[in-house]
């Protein structure tokens, strides 16, 4: 039997500009998993394909699943590159506590952890690079359009500075950072987002692309903050950021009335996380206001609060 997983992530800084080019930030949150579990199946033909996904009650033979489910399709492209065409009868076991359609890298690290336990499985582990871009494909039938940011983050497991097309940077941390994730309770569609985006970028592509620049601006300073351990700077940033996502119309009432709290108890800063329109934020603290934070998070409406380090 060979398992495997991958962290979930949050983006810090940089989303949807990341579609555009610009950069990005992302970090994994380790304390939700997505983990896949490969197996010999007993009695059962050459080459079939259990599968058991417990978080979306999916329980199934791989050849009954549309070709185009994003697990079915990962299994296939594993095969694929790992050049098996004859195996014993496999089962493939899913679990995964990141949230779904939360803004989590929920698809992206389950598409990791199946590829790398598969190809364990099969005596032909494959290297991150090409677990990356295999998830990465498996990306584009979740949002479209993806950046790739998700993928890159989940299958390394470290901060990554990242910018569409060019090679995977990662960074110091110059001191450990607190944030907390607040989750809205209300799943959002990624490429829904991404689309509106595009038709407004569509519309207004002056408007559209000053906003991506100064994104970036505000990804650089971030970086440059985070690798120095000057974690005051990154508030006023991600405030920043977040005006820069509500004027591409990326925010919700319900994102707004989080973030509103977490500043006014104390947070440092604080912004939607990921594709927007619900799913998560974040909320940079520190020891003395993280509790009050909490509290007011939830008193605001959040479903979920946990804390994450970025060191
Ligand atoms: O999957 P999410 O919700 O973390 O959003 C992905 C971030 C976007 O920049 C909105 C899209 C992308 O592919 O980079």
């Amino acid at each position: 039997m060979t398992t495997a997983s991958a962290p979930g992530k949050i983006i810090l800084f940089g989303e949807h500009a990341v579609v555009y080019g610009r950069p990005a930030i992302a970090v994994p949150v380790r304390h939700v998993r997505a983990t896949a579990e490969v197996q010999p199946l007993e009695a059962q033909p050459r080459g079939v394909i259990r599968i058991e996904s417990h978080q979306i009650d999916l329980s199934g033979w791989m050849d009954a699943l549309d070709p185009n489910h994003p697990i079915r399709r990962i299994v296939e492209l594993t095969l694929l590159e790992v050049g098996a065409s004859d195996f014993p009868a496999l089962s493939v076991d899913i679990r995964s506590t990141i949230p779904v359609a939360g803004g989590l890298g929920s698809g992206a690290a389950v598409s990791v952890a199946v590829a790398r336990a598969l190809s364990q499985q099969l005596g032909k582990p494959l290297p991150n690079e090409r677990v990356n871009a295999l998830a990465f494909e498996i990306e584009k039938i979740h949002h479209g359009n993806p950046s790739g940011i998700d993928n890159t983050v989940v299958t390394y497991d470290c901060p990554v500075y990242f910018r569409r097309g060019q090679p995977v940077g990662s960074f110091p941390v110059g001191k450990p950072l607190t944030l907390l994730v607040g989750d809205t309770g209300l799943s959002a569609s990624t490429a829904t987002a991404v689309e509106g985006v595009r038709v407004r970028w569509e519309r207004d592509r002056q408007t559209f692309e000053a906003i991506f620049d100064s994104i970036g601006v505000t990804v650089d300073r971030a970086r440059e903050a985070i690798v120095r351990g000057e974690n005051q700077r990154l508030g006023p940033l991600m405030d920043h950021n977040q005006e820069l996502l509500e004027a591409m119309g990326v925010s919700a009432p319900e994102l707004r009335r989080l973030v509103w709290a977490a500043r006014e108890a104390g947070a440092r800063g604080a912004k939607l996380s990921g594709a927007g329109g619900g799913g998560n934020m974040l909320a940079l603290v520190d020891e003395t206001s993280v509790d009050a934070v909490a509290v007011a998070l939830r008193a605001a409406g959040a479903v979920s609060v946990f804390p994450t380090v970025v060191s």
